[in-house]
């Protein structure tokens, strides 16, 4: 058995990564995230409740100490919030860890970001508007601040007023409100207070746990098609979902990942702007997207749906080195007489089985498609495979084929118990 795993959604996010974090997060000693920020949002579901999380990692409820690692962009004000929402249910949250060299989110990312969408007119991202790739800008500007001097007060102090000088320039040349420096540090300097105690080298604290044989879950949000390097340019996130930002995002070297697993829905869903080959624009789109309540946790978007794209997952077993599939939301395609699977695409003419690199030939790409029968079952209660309808086994076997991924887990709804384990990871 495995002493490290990464968790990496395989598509356009929302996968049900946290459902699968969550569930793995009993085997594991330590769960950490290693990028992204409050752009996320998880439904967890167990013993007849239901939690959301945004920032704090999908493995709280099980796992002994739970990090969040250096390539995270925190928003204090969010993470409070959600520590709070936790306590309130009654869900302790001493076992936090905060890395010292992840960026602090602060006002004037969030401003920035929607200025940035409103500029860009008809070619906008459709981000979140949480302030994301405006922190990590400012992280590779080398000006963004960091939590071990966010609760330095001077260092904060500093820093701050440097930075919102600068962005007060920006601000005020298309009108926006502008930040005075007393009323950000303020009420961001009691955050501090409040945050203080989480924060340490958690790099330092995952390598000696990893020296103890503890075991270690890496939890990515958003999904790799939305990766600055790997996904679908200039319409993905700011960070590294892929796998291979783990070993950046929590400070641990690439020896150290044993087994990563991708977690992928049974069908295609895209939240925000950016092409989706595969995309249903009809009633039987409305129909997964009803059945699959793909509404966004932290926008409440209404998802755009599609089939299964096998050239999109075969791409991302490339670039995040997938040892295992997690199959997601099998259950939601349930009654669909004939089910359609991408497993190429032409482009111009021509047959071809990778991703385009730029927009432009992505969005002209066509799928090209082979049929299934579908089933008719409940599969809600399935405990084995093999119980699972004939076609529903073949619909799983046939995106092993495509993809080349083994599965080891099967997901049949969103509760813990609605899962399907087909090989042990941790
Ligand atoms: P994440 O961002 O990857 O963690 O995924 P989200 O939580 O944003 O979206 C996944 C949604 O599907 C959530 O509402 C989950 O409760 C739900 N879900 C997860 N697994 C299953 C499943 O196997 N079947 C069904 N019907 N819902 C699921
Ligand atoms: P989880 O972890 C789905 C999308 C946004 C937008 C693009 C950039 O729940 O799977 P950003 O605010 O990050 O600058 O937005 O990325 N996006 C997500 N889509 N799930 C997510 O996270 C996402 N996080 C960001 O909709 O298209
Ligand atoms: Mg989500």
């Amino acid at each position: 058995m495995a002493q490290t795993a990464v968790v990496v959604g395989t598509q356009w996010g929302d996968e049900g990564k946290g459902k699968i974090t969550d569930y793995l997060a009993s085997k594991a000693n330590y769960v950490v995230r290693y990028q992204g920020g409050n752009n996320a949002g998880h439904t967890i579901e167990f013993n007849n409740e239901q939690f959301k999380l945004k920032l704090i990692p999908s493995g709280v409820f099980r796992a002994e100490k739970i990090i969040l690692g250096n390539g995270m962009v925190i928003n204090p004000e969010s993470l409070i919030e959600e520590i709070k929402y936790l306590n309130d249910r009654n869900v302790s949250t001493n076992h936090i860890r905060i890395s010292n060299r992840a960026h602090v989110i602060l006002p004037y990312h969030l401003e920035i970001d929607a200025l940035q969408e409103e500029l860009r007119q008809d070619q906008k991202v459709g981000t979140t508007k949480k302030g994301i790739g405006p922190a990590y800008t400012d992280k590779y500007a080398r000006t963004g601040i960091r939590m071990g001097e966010f609760i330095d007060k001077e260092t904060f102090a500093e820093k701050l007023k440097y930075q919102i000088d600068e962005k007060n320039v920006l601000l005020s040349k298309y009108n926006k409100p502008i930040n005075t420096f007393e009323e950000v540090f303020n009420k961001y300097n009691q955050y501090a207070d409040y945050i203080r105690p989480f924060v340490t080298d958690t790099s330092y604290e995952i390598d000696e746990a990893l020296q103890q044989g503890k075991k270690i879950l890496f939890e990515g949000a958003q999904g790799v098609m939305l990766d600055i390097d790997h996904g679908t340019y200039p319409y993905v996130t700011s960070s590294n979902p892929s796998a291979a930002g783990a070993t950046v995002g929590a400070g641990i070297g690439p020896t150290k990942i044993d087994e990563v697993v991708g977690v992928v829905k049974a069908y295609s869903t895209r939240v925000g702007e950016g092409a989706l080959p595969t995309e249903l624009k009809n009633e039987l789109g409305d129909y997964i997207r009803k059945v699959g309540r793909e509404y966004g946790t932290v926008t409440g978007r209404a998802r755009r749906v599609g089939w299964f794209d096998g050239v999109i997952v075969s791409h991302t077993r490339r670039v995040s080195g997938l040892t295992g599939l997690s199959i997601n939301l099998l259950d939601v395609l349930t009654n669909i007489e004939t089910l359609k699977l991408c497993v190429a695409y032409e482009l111009d003419g021509e047959v071809i089985h990778f991703v385009p690199s730029t927009i432009k030939e992505f969005e002209r790409c066509k799928p090209v498609y082979i049929e299934m029968p579908g089933w008719t079952e409940n599969i809600t209660q399935v405990k084995h495979f093999e119980d699972l309808p004939l076609n529903a086994q073949n619909y799983v076997r046939k995106i092993e084929e495509i993809t080349k991924v083994p599965v080891v887990i099967i997901s049949v709804g969103p509760d813990r118990e609605q899962t399907m384990i087909l090989k042990e990871i941790l």
